[in-house]
């Protein structure tokens, strides 16, 4: 949520926040914005749209002179509707100082009041505009910007990833971090601050991750950091970027979501990489090592996570409670944190997150380590907050996935959950014959998602077919329930159609009242366990002549008498089903959203990490 980048070194500055913003720009497109300092005078360009239309006004409006120090930013609005005046930087009075800021200030309506009595000019109706002019305020009595930096955030309460530039102070930049993410690439004579390491990487691997309540200042030469209320910070460790830049690039494809898609096969591999041990019929987490008997004599599993990631968390209490038999709850972590929710020591909480910055989650993690619970993270990205700040965890190394829409990080947080509980199983009594069945097709999955994928021309078929609709609904039962919650989540997330998730038997107690020969209805109907109940469902659905697309097994010999289409996949263990059965419906909702013409990586209203509340 919101990009931000800042530069300061030798070369020049547009190129390269405009590239970073960019390359960011997943994170909030709905406006974006630069300040450059050009000898003692502060450029601010902003434009609603995507960096591509500020790049252009900025064109237009005749280049910029080459500047040494500068910042970008990509929003995603709170306060404030997306144009031109709201999008950052925010400046002071006499444009001297200019903010960027991802996060809420919320006491920016008291802020605001009393500057503005003070006479303090506003612009915007924006939040962060309000500590732009704290600044100027606080520089007044200071004359020093990193002190005023400083006071401002004491005065200031919210959530911030906060970059400075000021027109007093040239050679430097002021950033500083509370609940949203800020890294600092550390660079031979420039240095680079940004909020992701997608803006990094091309400059430097060489990252130093930012604390909350911490304050960096960034010269060519170095930085320094404190808290904002001026106590030392140890020593900052240098970490390093293992992800290439080729990973953050399409690669051929028309969007970053089909290449997410089509990565599955390698991605699923990489979550099990190392850990499978498929002949010992166990798993190794070399990240939970130390915390497995908590896990193993755990009286509850807590899986909490946001949006896919929920649902993978969903699936992983079918997992769990089927394969290692531990009671397990999971919860959206929105929820969870203000539910005051009964948690004790003998609890173990995962939260699931792609970004690992979700601000719900991340909350969600303190509270439960707060109240003494073992707190553990199934993450993707390496280094980010929830990584950072749980006792243990497993990273799903999925790479980089940059498409809003979740795809590859849900195969592979299932995959994880799924080995947590063949592990959990095993120290609790299953047999390595047994275990060893479950092992076995785990390492078989990689290559039968790479089968479905093989047949995607059939989906794009069935996307024409049904590009049209205004409403959808998803089936499904068990543990392939969350599929269709899933299903629908991608389908509404970036084509606009309503569509809804539903457990197969529990149609008949509402939306089966929406099923006519105008309702496409995908049903889920793996030869599982609970095979012959989903089928009495589907010829509910069919009775009522709703348009059937099933979901089903290669060798379902049935399934195409009673439904007008049928996806074949191939068949597996039944809780291990999820992770095949999603794809059809990626690769359905991928085809619909491009033949409606939609923006599939960068849909309307969304953004990929949500860190404000
Ligand atoms: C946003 C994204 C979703 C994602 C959710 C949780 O809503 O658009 O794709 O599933 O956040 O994100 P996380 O990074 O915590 O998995």
């Amino acid at each position: 949520m919101c990009g931000i980048v800042g530069y300061i070194g030798p070369k020049n500055t547009l190129p390269i926040l405009l590239e970073g913003l960019s390359r960011m720009e997943y994170r909030g497109y709905d406006s974006a914005g630069v300040a450059l300092i050009s000898n003692g005078t502060l450029l601010v360009r902003k434009r609603a749209g995507k960096v591509a239309d500020l790049a252009k006004k900025i064109q237009g409006d005749g280049q910029l002179p080459e500047c040494h120090v500068g910042m970008g930013h990509t929003r995603w609005a709170t306060h404030g509707e997306p144009n031109d005046v709201n999008a950052h930087p925010h400046t002071d009075c006499k444009n001297e100082i200019a903010v960027i800021h991802n996060g809420i200030i919320e006491n920016y309506l008291a802020i605001k009041t009393k500057l503005q009595r003070e006479g303090h000019h506003f612009s915007s109706e924006t939040d962060t505009e309000a500590v732009a002019h704290l600044i100027e305020d606080l520089y007044k009595q200071t004359h020093d910007l990193f002190e005023a930096v400083q006071l401002a955030l004491q005065e200031v309460t919210g959530t911030y990833g906060l970059v400075v530039v000021s027109t007093h102070e040239p050679d430097k930049i002021i950033a500083a971090r509370m609940g949203s993410p800020l890294i600092l690439g550390v660079g031979d004579g420039e240095n680079i601050v940004a909020a992701d390491a997608s803006a990094i990487i091309q400059h430097t691997r060489q990252v130093v991750y930012l604390e909350d309540g911490e304050v960096a200042e960034i010269t060519r030469e170095g930085f320094r950091t404190s808290t904002i209320h001026g106590a030392k910070v140890k020593d900052k460790r240098v970490h390093e970027i293992t992800f290439e830049l080729s990973q953050i690039e399409r690669g051929g494809y028309d969007h970053f979501m089909m290449k997410e898609i089509n990565e599955q096969p390698e991605t699923i591999r990489n979550a099990m990489r190392g850990r499978l041990l498929v002949e010992q019929g166990n798993i190794k987490l070399g990240g939970l090592e130390h915390v497995k008997d908590k896990i193993f004599n755990a009286k509850r599993i807590i899986l909490v996570g946001c949006g896919t990631s929920w649902h993978a968390g969903l699936v992983g209490e079918y997992m769990l409670e089927h394969i290692a038999k531990v009671p397990t709850e999971v919860e959206y972590a929105s929820e969870f944190r203000y539910r005051n929710p009964i948690i004790t020591k003998d609890d173990v909480v995962f939260l699931l997150s792609q970004s690992g910055e979700t601000a719900d989650t991340l909350a969600a993690l303190r509270e439960a380590k707060s109240k003494g619970a073992t707190v553990l993270g199934i993450v993707n990205v390496v280094g980010s907050t929830i990584a950072r700040e749980s006792q243990g965890g497993v990273y799903i190394h999925a790479g980089p996935e940059i498409g809003v829409a979740s795809t590859k990080a849900f195969t592979s947080q299932v995959t994880v959950l799924a080995q947590i509980a063949v592990m959990a199983a095993r120290a609790k009594g299953m047999t390595e014959t047994d275990a060893k069945v479950l092992t076995k097709e785990l390492d078989s999955l990689p290559q039968k998602v790479a089968r479905v994928l093989q047949d995607s021309h059939l989906l794009k078929k069935l996307a024409q077919e049904f590009k049209d609709a205004r409403n959808f609904l998803y089936l499904g039962r068990g543990a392939n329930f969350p599929v269709a919650l899933e299903g629908a989540l991608k389908l509404k997330e970036i084509s606009y159609i309503h569509a809804e998730g539903y457990p197969a038997a529990e149609m008949k107690h509402g939306p089966i009242a929406l099923i006519d020969e105008n309702m496409p209805v995908v049903c889920i109907v793996p030869k599982d366990a609970i095979y012959e109940k989903v089928i009495s469902n589907v010829q509910e659905v069919r009775a009522r002549r709703g348009r059937i697309i099933a979901i089903a097994n290669e060798d379902d010999t049935e399934i195409a008498k009673m439904t007008e289409f049928v996806v074949r996949v191939p068949r597996t263990y039944g809780f291990f089903g999820p992770i095949i059965n999603v794809i059809p419906l990626q690769l359905l909702s991928y085809y619909i959203a491009v033949a409606r013409g939609t923006n599939v990586d960068q849909p309307r209203n969304l953004a990929k990490s949500v860190t404000v509340e």
